[in-house]
């Protein structure tokens, strides 16, 4: 079982970004400190009797209180030795796009507000799982669809830290979809672009460039790390099938109580009765692709 903390903290910053997504950090340091990658956070707002369900948000990134950047130190080749991005971080980071009324609230948080916060939940990538793939291959592929970058910002930092090779697909519906990448930037060789408007990089879908990567690098091998909307998981697990490359997808699903009670975030996978189904909670919300059941009923 995972240490988690169930803590009202106060919100530092809820800081406005383009196209309805914000950047909440939160002063949270039991939480920041027991964060791995790819691990997310439950977020209750406080007094809302009109929201009572707690909101899950990939943790996006953990630093220490009065980090003006989050690329930290400069990037070194050593062994990977702590799941810790920062020395004593002590703020968590959201990063969330306004879609309902959660959201929405949330967007009104101001400094000195204070919010429940569960966290650190899930299994997340699991260093014994991932990084033995990501060392074998020639480089890492992250793929993320709008605010699933949220989720590949501390694993990629943990593999830059590793010293291994990596490279970003990035596509949302528009240019201010594209959030998150002042981050993500230094730590990978190359960011690839797509807006399905054109208005920044490869007009369509981010796959699209993918597909042209893999079919030009048909030698090399990949650890493929995937995070977005289902339709571009689907395709973009497909491609990593379809060229041999191993890919780790970060699930999002409905979810009730983040703690595997309800089962409200159960997904099929591969397997018979009991096992045919995995909580996005509390086995996920990382899996090995070919182990998920791509047509859910
Ligand atoms: C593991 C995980 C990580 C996530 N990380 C992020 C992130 O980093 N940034 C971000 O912007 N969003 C993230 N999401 C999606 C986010 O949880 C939803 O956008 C949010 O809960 C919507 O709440 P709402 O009240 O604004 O919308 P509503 O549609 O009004 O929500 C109604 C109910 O549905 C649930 N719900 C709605 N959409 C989703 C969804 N996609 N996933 C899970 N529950 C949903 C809400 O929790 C709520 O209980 C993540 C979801 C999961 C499961
Ligand atoms: S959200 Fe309740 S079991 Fe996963």
């Amino acid at each position: 079982m995972n240490t988690m903390y169930d803590d009202t903290v106060a919100v530092v910053e809820n800081r406005p970004l383009t196209g309805g997504h914000f950047l909440l950090s939160l002063d949270a340091p039991r939480q920041a400190r027991a964060t791995r990658p790819g691990q997310f956070a439950m977020v209750r707002l406080l007094g809302r009797s009109d929201v009572l369900l707690r909101r899950p948000m990939s943790i996006y990134d953990v630093m220490p209180r009065g980090a003006k950047k989050a690329g930290g130190p400069a990037l070194r080749r050593r062994k990977l030795r702590s799941p810790l991005q920062h020395p004593q971080p002590e703020i968590i980071q959201l990063l969330y796009k306004i879609v309902g009324r959660g959201t929405h609230l949330m967007a009104e948080l101001k400094p000195g507000d204070r919010v429940g916060l569960l966290a650190p939940l899930g299994h997340g990538f699991l260093e014994e799982e991932y990084l033995a793939r990501a060392q074998a291959a020639d480089e890492v592929l992250h793929v993320a669809g709008g605010i699933g970058i949220a989720a590949l910002l501390l694993p990629a930092r943990d593999l830059a830290r590793a010293g291994l090779r990596q490279r970003l697909f990035f596509g949302g519906r528009t240019k201010d979809d594209l959030v998150g990448l002042e981050k993500f930037q230094p730590l990978v060789e190359q960011t690839i672009l797509a807006t399905e408007n054109g208005s920044r990089g490869h007009r369509g879908f981010v796959t699209q460039p993918l597909a042209s990567f893999l079919e030009r690098n048909r030698k090399k091998k990949f650890l493929m790390m995937v995070c977005g909307p289902w339709a571009m998981l689907e395709a973009a697990v497909k491609l990593g099938k379809q060229f041999g490359h191993p890919c780790l997808v970060s699930m999002e699903n409905r979810m009730g109580c983040g703690l595997g009670v309800c089962l409200g975030c159960s997904i099929r996978v591969e397997g018979t009765g009991h096992s045919a189904y995995q909580r996005v909670c509390t086995e996920g919300p990382v899996f090995w692709a070919e182990k998920i059941v791509w047509q859910q009923e």
